[in-house]
């Protein structure tokens, strides 16, 4: 089997699909290579804690399920917490993906980051380290966690 049980499910079950109304940070990021697109929403507290987050994708099934996964990691962390939410942390958590889905991880990843970015540049805050996000995820490829 190519993909992991917990994989299948969070493809074919996703959680946290859909769109937040007024969202305290929003990013869309994309993957030129493979013209997949994602969108992800946060709500985040008046302490910074994030609330709620969801996720609209163009995207394959393996984005669809790390962002499932990365989606529910991250909620009742806060900003500073969130970044520990790596796209290797998502893969462990769905008992790996094959090598050559792995960038599809980095598109969850850099989505949250670039609505947490959002979020900071709204909020007038750093978060410390992270990075402006890229609009082109596969320019970053080279620096994430295979
Ligand atoms: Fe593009 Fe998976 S093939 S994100």
């Amino acid at each position: 089997m190519l993909y992991s049980e917990k994989v299948m499910d969070h493809f074919m079950n996703p959680r946290n699909v859909g769109e937040i109304e007024d969202p305290d940070g929003v990013g869309t990021v994309g993957n030129i290579k493979c013209g997949d697109i994602m969108k992800v929403y946060l709500k985040i507290t008046d302490n910074g804690v994030v609330e709620d987050a969801k996720f609209k994708t163009f995207g394959c099934g393996a984005a669809v399920a790390t962002s499932s996964m990365a989606t529910e990691m991250i909620k009742g962390k806060t900003v500073g917490d969130a970044l520990q939410i790596t796209n290797k942390a998502v893969m462990e958590a769905l008992d790996g993906l094959p090598p050559i889905k792995v960038h599809c991880s980095c598109l969850a990843e850099e989505a949250l980051h670039a609505a947490l970015w959002d979020y900071a540049q709204k909020n007038h805050i750093v978060i410390e380290g992270l990075r402006e996000p890229v609009n082109d995820v596969s320019e970053h490829e080279e620096l994430y966690a295979h």
